[in-house]
């Protein structure tokens, strides 16, 4: 019997799994969130009892239940792998959230196992559903700004955010269970997004970063950190991370100059702008809740890539590329 609705069982319920993707899936009506899973039992029971399903412990025993068609991995890096892989085996889909692997490599062993038990494996590389960004990418495929010639990327998390999510004993801040520092974690969703927009490669890197304690918050170590790219099409950018701003001053700005001499200019998640010699175009997006910088539309294209046949808009191959840019950081 072909089914009309997806299972799916989100594995992690932290920030990422609990606050997104959870509730994200709930809504989504050809979806259906049987349950949740993670280590820790209250966090399961209570994130299950919020939404009237099951919950496990143990993830094999999830991947034994015949009515998960779809697991979404949100856990800590270091064991995408394994459970990717598990789930795949075991001709689960999966959604698994960035970076993929630790090392390229098992993601590229992953695409195999996915390709041999003929389900998805899509990365959640959401900046590609973010509605100020899915609008600059409609532009500039319209040709607005004639050909994207360089850009000005800027994503400034407040420190008191991050310190609260990824405090410094947290295996966010491990590279053995990370690969690197948060910086290079969250950045593969701006080089892939930037690939993405210019339909081009990223052929050169060159990453400056400074990592300092700051005195007013505990010595808690933020990262400064900056990139210059070339990409295939010629287009030259710079793009800017840190995370050693007050709340208030927290942002994410992007600007895409087009050889025309128009500007496209994107803030936040849901305003952007296309200035040109005479007028000034603008667009704000009113999406609440899990919408706000994706979460809602990425889940649903992956429902909508299984029940369809349809291959994902963002593949396990865009991660790769992304991630090789990123782990430049670390040289
Ligand atoms: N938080 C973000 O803003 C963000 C952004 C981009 C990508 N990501 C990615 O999302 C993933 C999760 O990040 P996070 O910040 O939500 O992590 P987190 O540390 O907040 O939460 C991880 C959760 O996974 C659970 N867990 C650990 N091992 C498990 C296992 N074997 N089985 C089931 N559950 C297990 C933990 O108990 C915890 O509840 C990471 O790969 C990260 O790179 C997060």
């Amino acid at each position: 019997m072909i089914k009309n609705k997806v299972g799916v069982a989100v594995a992690g319920l932290g920030f990422i799994g609990r606050q997104t993707h959870v509730p994200a899936f709930k809504k989504i009506p050809n979806a259906e969130l049987i349950a949740v899973i993670d280590i820790i039992e209250d966090l399961a029971k209570e994130v299950a009892s919020e939404h009237n399903i099951k919950y496990y412990l143990d993830y094999k025993e999830a991947l034994r239940n015949p009515d998960i068609d779809a697991i979404v991995v949100t856990t800590p890096t270091q064991f995408h792998f394994n459970m990717v892989s598990e789930a795949l085996a075991n001709s689960k889909h999966v959604f698994c959230e960035i970076p993929l692997t630790q090392d390229v490599n098992e993601s590229k062993q992953l695409i195999e196992i996915a390709n041999e038990s003929k389900v998805i494996l899509m990365p959640d590389l959401t900046f590609r559903f973010t509605p100020n960004y899915a609008k600059a990418k409609e532009l500039i495929d319209e040709f607005v700004i004639g050909k994207p010639i360089s850009l000005n990327f800027c994503e400034l998390i407040p420190t008191k955010d991050l310190a609260t999510q990824w405090p410094s004993n947290s295996w966010a801040w491990n590279t053995k269970k990370s690969s690197g520092y948060p910086d290079f974690t969250l950045s593969i969703l701006s080089l892939d997004l930037v690939r993405w927009l210019f339909d081009s490669e990223i052929i050169d890197a060159k990453w400056m970063s400074n990592y300092v304690p700051l005195p007013v918050l505990n010595n808690y170590t933020v990262y400064n950190t900056a990139v210059i790219i070339r990409l295939s099409n010629n287009a030259i950018g710079i793009l800017h991370y840190s995370a050693s701003i007050l709340t208030q001053e927290g942002t994410a700005r992007l600007e895409i100059f087009g050889n025309n001499t128009s500007v496209l200019r994107a803030t936040w998640n849901n305003h952007i702008s296309l200035v040109d010699e005479k007028f000034r175009t603008e667009w704000t997006f009113k999406m609440r809740g899990t919408k706000v910088w994706g979460h809602y539309q990425i889940d649903s294209h992956f429902i909508d890539c299984i029940l369809q046949g349809k291959k994902p808009l963002a593949t396990v191959e865009d991660a790769i590329k992304a991630q090789i840019i990123a782990e430049k950081i670390n040289q």
